[in-house]
């Protein structure tokens, strides 16, 4: 036996009783010969006291302890003397007096300070074993299991059952590269890891299933970011015979479950909803942030007539004007101000036009093109103070928003509008558009994936091949700017999915090689069916304050997608690729350690 206890667990009522710890040195304090340790396990701290007037040998060996030996300890539990006792700490009216030390295993010099802040993250992913003994990192991935275990609480009690897919699959598109391996029974044949269980998830449907869930690793090759990893987890659901509604009805139920299991708050249902349209118009965003303002607010009606060239010009080709007013940001710096514009350039704007308004002073080259009535008309519609900055777009609708949307998120993060914030600002995103036209491939994609069914009342726009015009019944869930799920309707038809395949630029021969099994099985009696699938790393990154994914899993990947720790992705045999028949050009960068 190593313990009788946990480190967070004794109290006054246990002074005099007989405890036996075992954990970390966290922190050792030598006061004249008297050694205080803060011993450590996963729980928390209890604070163990040698002195050498009562145990001289005990005081030496303590003396000799290091940060993060790993010790056992038996003794007396003692009251602390008056005065010393610390109430943050839950064991702090007490500390353990030892009679016995038992040096279990020796920490060497340690690669970083536990409880530093701002630790590099390479180095701590490099030691990713030791830098999740930091209780940041313990609580995280306790609340990740809150998560999932809610989850499963959940969808169990609503008659889903938990079902894994193969992880050795075949290519199923969500618009990311596949992560490819070998076969070595097979030659010159690959196995695709799953971008989603997508497909599975709905053959298990035509299997009858009707109810399926899973947390679902997914694998992706694209470039990374604070909220994308190569390898990330869904909650991934798909539900037969059911409609947009259901599907909102129980992710808002799954997320209010997982919120009162792991932050112990009641969000309110249901969501607010937006479509695509409505957000993008007035938000810039797919995923729009609602906790401040600065609406995208039009000026077709003020500008449409107007002789200020540039914005008149962009009404007149078939575009948009639009403004934002950024409250009490009149002040921003130069730099700031470039940034902005190498923003709106970034997004394809050719500039980006500022009012400031300062001294009861409009300050702006462009003011001087405005009539009376023009300038009048933005003051109301966009309700100008003294402080405020107005930022305007003129160009076609599209670039017109995203430059603007993007802006806005800059500007809430240069004012820090959203810091210290506890808001919880749910909503649906719905009625996506089916496809979206890519001008690099010269071809039509699918928004979401190639399965996604189109509204009903589009079908017809889709057989006239107006396919810019077509909604899918796609919907998308956000948190406070993040897109935390997304899914669909799919469809259930063989001629309608060979329908988009078509319209996708898929041949006929394609289809049948790449989706030969779900055309077959949509012959067979497919039901109507759909669902979604929760970022389940993003949730729990929200859910503790995180800023990035890398946070709530145990072991990332950094940024450029290598594990620090393991050193992969490396190096393979000459013989492993001899029975794969891989053969290597040669051609390959050196490896990117
Ligand atoms: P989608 O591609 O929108 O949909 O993915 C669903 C959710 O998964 C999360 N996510 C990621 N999280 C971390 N790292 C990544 N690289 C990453 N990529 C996606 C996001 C996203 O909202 N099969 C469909 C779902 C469906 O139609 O049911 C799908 O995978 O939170
Ligand atoms: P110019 O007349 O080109 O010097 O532009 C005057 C101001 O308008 C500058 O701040 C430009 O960055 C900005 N600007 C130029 N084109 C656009 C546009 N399409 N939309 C918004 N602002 C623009």
């Amino acid at each position: 036996m190593y313990r009788t206890h946990h480190c967070n667990e004794l109290r006054k009522s246990d002074i005099g009783r007989t405890a036996m710890l075992a954990g970390w040195v966290h922190v050792r304090r030598d006061h004249g010969g008297v050694i205080f340790i803060d011993l450590r396990d996963r729980e928390g701290l209890t604070q163990v006291v040698f002195r050498p007037e009562e145990n001289a040998d005990l005081a030496t060996q303590a003396h000799h302890l290091r940060h993060e030996d790993v010790i056992e300890v038996e003794g007396k539990v003692s009251a602390r003397v008056p005065g010393t006792e610390n109430a943050k700490l839950p064991t702090g009216d007490i500390e353990l007096v030892p009679n016995q030390l038992r040096i279990l295993n020796r920490a060497d010099v340690l690669p970083f300070p536990l409880d530093a802040e701002g630790t590099n993250e390479d180095l701590r992913l490099s030691y990713r074993y030791f830098d999740l003994r930091r209780p940041q990192m313990t609580r995280n991935l306790r609340l990740r299991h809150k998560v999932t275990k809610a989850t499963r609480d959940f969808l169990d009690e609503k008659g889903f059952l938990e079902i894994e897919t193969p992880i050795l699959s075949k290519s199923t598109p969500e618009g990311a590269r596949d992560f490819l391996v070998p076969s070595r029974l097979i030659k010159g044949k690959f196995y695709a890891l799953p971008q989603a269980p997508q497909q599975y998830k709905q053959l298990l449907m035509v299997g009858g299933i009707e109810k399926y869930f899973q947390i679902a690793k997914c694998f992706r090759d694209e470039d990374l970011r604070a909220d994308r990893q190569p390898e990330f987890t869904q909650i991934d659901i798909e539900a037969s015979f059911v409609v947009p509604d259901d599907i909102f009805l129980l992710t808002e139920g799954l997320l209010a479950a997982v919120f009162r299991a792991s932050r112990n708050v009641e969000i309110p249902t249901p969501f607010p909803r937006l479509t695509y349209a409505q957000a993008m118009d007035e938000f810039g965003s797919d995923k729009p942030d609602r906790r401040f303002g600065m609406h995208l607010t039009d000026l077709a009606d003020t500008f449409r007539s107007s002789s200020f060239k540039m914005f008149r010009g962009a009404l007149d080709a078939g575009g948009a004007v639009k403004a934002i007013n950024a409250k009490n940001f009149a002040s921003l710096t130069i730099g700031q101000s470039d940034e902005l514009t190498a923003m709106a350039k970034q997004y394809g704007a050719k500039g980006l036009a500022f009012i400031k308004v300062e001294s009861g002073e409009w300050k702006s080259p462009i003011v001087k093109f405005f009539s009376e009535a023009e300038t009048e008309a933005l003051r109301s519609k966009l309700h100008v103070e003294e402080g405020d900055l107005i930022l305007f777009a003129a160009d076609k609708w599209e670039v017109v928003c995203e430059v603007l949307g993007r802006i806005r998120c800059r500007i809430a993060e240069m004012q820090q509008l959203t810091v210290g914030s506890d808001q919880l600002d749910f909503l649906w995103v719905t009625d996506f558009p089916l496809m979206a036209f890519s001008a690099e491939e010269n071809k039509w994609n699918a928004v979401h994936h190639p399965f996604t069914r189109p509204k009903d009342e589009d079908i017809a726009k889709l057989e006239a091949q107006e396919f810019r015009e077509v909604r899918a019944q796609a919907y998308d869930v956000v948190l406070n700017g993040v897109e935390l799920g997304g899914g669909s309707i799919r469809i259930h038809e063989p001629d309608l999915q060979a329908k988009i395949f078509a319209a996708l630029g898929v041949s006929e021969e394609d289809q049948q090689a790449m989706f030969g099994h779900m055309l077959r099985a949509f012959r067979l009696g497919a039901p109507p069916h759909g669902g979604i699938a929760l970022g389940l790393d993003r949730i729990v990154m929200l859910i503790c304050g995180e800023e990035s994914i890398r946070e709530v899993m145990a072991f990332p990947k950094n940024n450029r997608g290598i594990d620090l720790m393991s050193h992969s992705p490396s190096d393979v045999d000459q013989r492993q690729l001899r029975d794969l028949g891989i053969k290597l050009t040669g051609e390959q960068p050196p490896s990117a350690n």
